[in-house]
C-alpha cells in the first residue's frame, strides 16, 4: 500500500491528458491516480470537463469523469449531500467533501483543479484512503452510551432540553476524517494520538449527560499521546467541511483533566 505524504507531490510524474471536444466551458481537473496491481509510480493525470454538462459539485465533475471519459478513475462517495463523508478528500490544496465543494469555489472559478487524496494517509487506490487506523482508534474510544444503573423500564433514559443542547457542534461530526488529515500532530504521531476527529467524539460522549463512565473516559485519555499531542494548531477548526470546531472540543476535555487534578 503507497503512503500518500503531502497533497502536492513534486515527485508524481504527469499521467494521461483527455482533452473535451467540442466543448465551450471546459474546466480541467488535475487528479491523483495510484493503482496497487499496476506496478507505475503515482501520477497525475488531467480531465478536461464540460461544465455545461455537469453538475456544479467537484464530486459531479468526478462521477462525469468515471462515466463518460475514463471509467478506472477510483473514489468512494454515497449520500451526495454531505452526511455520509465517505467523499473527504484534498481539492484545491482543502480537505474537504467532494459532494458540497463547488466547482466554481476553486482557485475563485478559474484554473487547473487539482484532486488529491486526504493527505498523510495510505492509499488504497487513486482518491481512497485506508481509514483502518482511523476506525479503530474511534472504536477505541468506545463511542456508545455506558451506563452502570439499571434503565428506567418503561421509557427511554432522557435528558434536559439544556443537556441535550451541549451535544449540538458535536453530534453533527460524520467522521470523514477532513480534520485529522489535516492535522500536523496528526501527521507525525497518528499511530498513538487519538487526532480531532476522535478526539471531538470521545467529548461528544464525555459531556452526555446519560454517559455514567465519564471517569473511565477521562482516564482513557490520560496519555502524553492520545490527548496531549494537540497544539492548538487549529488546523482541524479551519478545514472541518461541517463547520464544527474539534479544536474547542480537545480544550473543553483537557479543562476537564485540569479540574480533575484541582
Ligand atoms: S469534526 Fe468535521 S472534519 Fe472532523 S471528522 Fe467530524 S465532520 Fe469531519
Ligand atoms: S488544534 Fe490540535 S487537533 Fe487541531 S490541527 Fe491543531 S494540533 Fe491538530
Ligand atoms: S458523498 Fe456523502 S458526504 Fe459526500
Amino acid at each position: 500500500m503507497a503512503a500518500f505524504s503531502l497533497p502536492q507531490n513534486s515527485k508524481i510524474q504527469q499521467g494521461r491528458h483527455f482533452p473535451a471536444t467540442g466543448a465551450t466551458r471546459v474546466r480541467t481537473f488535475k487528479v491523483y491516480r495510484w493503482n496497487p496491481d499496476d506496478g507505475r509510480n503515482p501520477s497525475v493525470d488531467t480531465y478536461e470537463v464540460d461544465l455545461d454538462r455537469c453538475g456544479p459539485m467537484v464530486l459531479d465533475a468526478l462521477i462525469k469523469i468515471k462515466n463518460e471519459i475514463d471509467p478506472t478513475l477510483t473514489f468512494r462517495r454515497s449520500c451526495r449531500e454531505g452526511i455520509c463523508g465517505s467523499c473527504a478528500m484534498n481539492i484545491d490544496g482543502t480537505n474537504t467533501l467532494a459532494c458540497t465543494k463547488a466547482i466554481d469555489d476553486c482557485g475563485k472559478g478559474k484554473g487547473e483543479v487539482p484532486v488529491y487524496p486526504l493527505p498523510h494517509m495510505p492509499v488504497v487506490k487513486d482518491l481512497v484512503p485506508d481509514l483502518t487506523h482511523f476506525y479503530a482508534q474511534y472504536a477505541s474510544i468506545r463511542p456508545w452510551l455506558r451506563t452502570q444503573s439499571a434503565p428506567p423500564p418503561d421509557r427511554e433514559r432522557l435528558q434536559s432540553k439544556e443537556d441535550r443542547a451541549k451535544l449540538d457542534g458535536l453530534y453533527e461530526c460524520i467522521l470523514c476524517a477532513c480534520c485529522s488529515t489535516a492535522c500536523p500532530s496528526y501527521w507525525w504521531n497518528g499511530d498513538r494520538y487519538l487526532g480531532p476527529a476522535i478526539l471531538l467524539q470521545a467529548y461528544r460522549w464525555i459531556i452526555d449527560s446519560r454517559d455514567e463512565d465519564t471517569g473511565a473516559r477521562l482516564d482513557d485519555l490520560e496519555d502524553p499521546f492520545k490527548l496531549y499531542r494537540c497544539h492548538t494548531i487549529m488546523n482541524c477548526t479551519r478545514t472541518c467541511p461541517k463547520g464544527l470546531n474539534p479544536a474547542k472540543a480537545i480544550g473543553q476535555i483537557k479543562q476537564l483533566m485540569l479540574a480533575r487534578h484541582g
